[in-house]
């Protein structure tokens, strides 16, 4: 009952209020325009594999919701969307139907809707640490019958939750055991404050080969906390969330620490991604996929032609960015950036140049 006050009060706060905070530093790359692309457009390929599935263009919608009526709505019609584009999308956080199997169907629900897409089941870390097990993991996979799992990271946001899970100690060791047993693949997702060189490269050595960056510059959930904080009268957590309602990894970056990291992982770039050239940047800073959540969550909720409309221009975007670029591909697009500004110094701080350069050179 209480997770479902609480989910509910996160969708009517990211849908009433501005929930964005931060910076994703997409404004500090810039694709290298071919002025002789020596392509023609109507042969760019945007497809791309990903968990077994083959999506028309390199985007997936991330999880976002489920446990209510009203979630199941969205996911029914973000499943819509996704299955008729040939796309993917994930669903929200599972524990309120592992905890209340009669809430399976709003989840299920963007199964019977996309009986073709890429579903992406979810499930929180802090779950992991509080006792769930493969078991449990299993139950959310047969759930929406999901081609991957993502376990979310979300330290930043239970730091400001009253009700906060925030011990994550042990959290690599468990998902190490969590891996082993599981034949689905398993994404570590952050949700706003993006992934680190360090975490990234942790995970990956104990088996994990997919992330989701989920940067900052987008949806603060941080700042999702401090205006449930303002509305329970909890003023100093309200106050100390509106100090921190920026923290994070912008998404440009997190997406080349973790490509750094973890080169031959599969790499989903979201976080404040708005617009088809911000997904295209994503691609060429060396993510395979994009990922949007809030964009799509207002335009479900507008209707289905709304979100239609959104997921084709970006189809569109992305496909005329790849002609531009000479990227018969998505994967040729990797590289085809220059970076500059806070973004650049950024990469030289962190010792991740010389890998950047590497991708970079010029391919003539
Ligand atoms: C989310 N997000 C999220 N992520 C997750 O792994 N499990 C979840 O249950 C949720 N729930 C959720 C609800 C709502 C309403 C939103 C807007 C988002 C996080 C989401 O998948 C994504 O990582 C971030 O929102 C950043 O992307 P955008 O929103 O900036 O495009």
């Amino acid at each position: 009952m209480e997770t479902r006050t609480r989910k509910l009060d996160h969708l009517r706060i990211t849908l009433l209020n501005d929930v964005e905070a931060g910076d994703t530093w997409f404004k500090y790359v810039k694709l290298i325009h071919r002025a002789a692309p020596e392509l023609d457009l109507n042969e760019v390929d945007t497809r791309i594999e990903l968990f077994g599935k083959t999506l028309n263009a390199p985007i997936i919608v991330t999880g976002m919701t489920g446990g209510n009526e009203h979630s199941a709505k969205i996911n029914a019609t973000i499943a819509e969307v996704v299955e008729e584009l040939g796309l993917g999308m994930g669903v929200g956080s599972q524990r309120a139907a592992i905890e209340d199997p009669s809430l399976s169907w709003t989840y299920r629900i963007a199964r019977e809707k996309a009986p073709n897409a890429l579903l992406i089941a979810n499930i929180g870390a802090p779950q992991l640490l509080k006792g769930y097990g493969v078991t449990e993991i299993k139950k959310a996979i047969e759930m929406i019958d999901a081609d991957a799992i993502a376990i979310h990271l979300n330290a930043a946001q239970e730091a400001f939750q009253p009700e906060g899970d925030v011990d994550f100690k042990g959290i690599i060791d468990k998902v190490a055991e969590i891996v082993d047993e599981l034949d689905t693949p398993v994404i570590i997702k952050e949700t706003g404050a993006g992934i680190d060189y360090e975490t990234a490269k942790a995970f990956n050595e104990v088996g994990i080969q997919a992330f989701d960056v989920s940067g900052c510059g987008g949806t603060s959930w941080v700042k999702v906390e401090m205006y449930r904080a303002y509305e329970k009268g909890e003023e100093e957590l309200g106050l100390a969330a509106s100090w921190l309602s920026d923290w994070g990894i912008p998404t440009a970056a997190s997406i080349m620490e973790v490509r750094t990291a973890a080169p031959n992982s599969i790499i989903i770039g979201s976080g404040g991604i708005r617009n088809g050239m911000e997904a295209a940047k994503a691609l060429a800073l060396g993510a395979d996929v994009v990922g949007v959540a809030l964009p799509a969550l207002k335009a479900a909720y507008a209707g289905k032609e709304e979100l239609r409309k959104f997921m084709k221009a970006m189809m569109i975007a992305i496909k005329a960015a790849l002609f531009l670029t000479s990227s018969p591909n998505a994967e040729e697009i990797k590289g085809k950036a220059v970076i500059f500004g806070p973004l650049k110094e950024w990469i030289i701080e962190r010792g991740l140049y010389e890998y950047w350069l590497g991708s970079n050179k010029p391919k003539r």
